[in-house]
């Protein structure tokens, strides 16, 4: 999602003129477009916006614009500690980007109609911007505000314009992508039109939330195939307890009978995992790790829980360091072997592979393959897979 806010930003800035460099020593603007939902990458973000200070020092006329969700979190609080940010364009504003940039008073003059980015093999489109989940850890409502549907005229329009310029695969984004609704369009039935664009070859969407996956879903997803056979499905953890305390609203039983469903469809799945929430317990993170097991993902982002001012759990009391290190190890261990024995099923099998680059390309279930013949980015080839690395088969 951050990276298509970056891209609308940076086409706001090519209609002012701008076009993108590789370096900050050639770059007369920087814009650091930040994220929030853990603590570690806020900080990330504010040492770089400190250490931009001395690069703006360097050069009269540089600009610094720092958004997305961390300058929505601070705010005002930003520009006293941090004045060399000219421009704090929270990730709530990122519709009105443009006339936070008229406004400014540093783009006068610099309006040219050029330099739009080129086409990219993978289109990202935006169906709906913020969550109305709140679970009690997160951060997202807060700084992205309710979940808010684009119209579907709206979407396909740019899906289809993404398409017309070359796109290949569109990936359909939402911070729960499935609870798209615009005026009863539900996301089954907007998926099915998007399938139904001609010259579209695949359609990928992130992050869909177990509660909004059912029959009429898992039936559209399994008759098309261009529609992705791999599911990013954030669990966060394995016991029903847990989850209730995360307001999740699912249980243990009934994420199961949602991945059953899906696997029927034909789709595997990875996920997300929370550590050390405040109320997990040894047993209730032994549930965790057997879910992981009963569902059979491919593998799995694990987290230890973060603290984030102003949220339910943020009140709560924290569990000790070394035990929250001592279950993130034994989760990611399990994570790297079922990883690993995911990658090695795929051994001997042929799979139609969407080139990425010359030789880099990726399956319907989303494995990244490499093959020693070039292909044109875009085509689509058979491909057979004879070696398996960490992260990458060998074709
Ligand atoms: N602490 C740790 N992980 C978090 N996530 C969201 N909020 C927090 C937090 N406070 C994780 C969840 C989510 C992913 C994007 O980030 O697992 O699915
Ligand atoms: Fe955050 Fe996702 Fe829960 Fe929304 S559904 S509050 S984005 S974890």
């Amino acid at each position: 999602m951050n990276i298509a806010d970056s891209d609308e930003m940076m086409l706001q800035l090519a209609a002012r003129g701008c076009s993108p460099c590789d370096s900050l020593k050639e770059a007369d603007i920087v814009v650091v477009n930040t994220c929030t939902i853990r603590d570690h990458a806020e900080h990330k973000a504010l040492s770089y916006l400190g250490r931009l200070a001395k690069w703006k020092a360097e050069k009269k006329g540089r600009i610094v614009i720092f958004a997305g969700c961390a300058a929505q979190r601070l705010g005002k609080a930003l520009r006293r500690k941090f004045p060399q940010a000219d421009i704090i364009a929270g990730a709530k504003n990122i519709d009105s980007f443009s006339d936070i940039l008229e406004t400014s008073g540093l783009f006068k003059n610099k309006n040219v109609a050029a330099g739009i980015p080129s086409a990219q093999l993978v289109g990202l489109v935006n169906i709906m911007r913020g969550c109305s989940c709140k679970c009690s850890y997160c951060i997202v409502p807060y700084v992205r505000g309710e979940a808010a549907s684009i119209s579907p005229e709206v979407i396909l329009k740019e899906t289809e314009r993404k398409v017309a310029q070359g796109a290949k695969e569109i990936m359909l984004l939402g911070q729960t992508v499935n609870a798209y609704n615009y005026k009863g369009k539900n996301f089954a039935k907007l998926l099915k039109d998007i399938t139904n664009l001609p010259g579209l070859e695949r359609v990928r969407f992130m992050s869909p939330h177990p509660i909004f996956i059912d029959e009429e879903f898992a039936q559209v997803a399994a008759s098309s195939d261009k529609i992705s056979k791999h599911m990013h499905l954030p669990v966060q953890s394995g016991s029903t307890k847990v989850l209730k305390d995360m307001k999740r609203l699912y249980s243990r039983s009934e994420f199961l009978q949602k991945a059953a469903l899906l696997k029927a469809a034909g789709i595997c799945l990875s996920t997300d995992i929370i550590v050390g929430y405040p109320t997990e317990t040894e047993e209730d993170f032994k549930d965790t790790l057997s879910l992981f097991d009963e569902v059979e993902f491919n593998g799995a982002y694990c987290f230890k829980f973060s603290p984030r001012q102003g949220t339910p759990a943020a009140a709560l009391p924290l569990i000790p360091e070394e035990i929250v290190e001592k279950r993130l190890d034994i989760l990611l261990n399990k994570v790297r072997l079922s990883s690993k024995a995911a990658y090695e099923a795929q051994l001997g099998t042929v799979q139609k592979v969407l080139m990425e680059t010359p030789t880099n390309g990726r399956t319907l279930t989303n494995f990244w393959v490499r093959t020693k013949t070039k292909y044109n980015p875009g085509d689509v080839v058979d491909l057979k897979i004879k070696e398996t690395k960490e992260t990458i088969l060998l074709a």
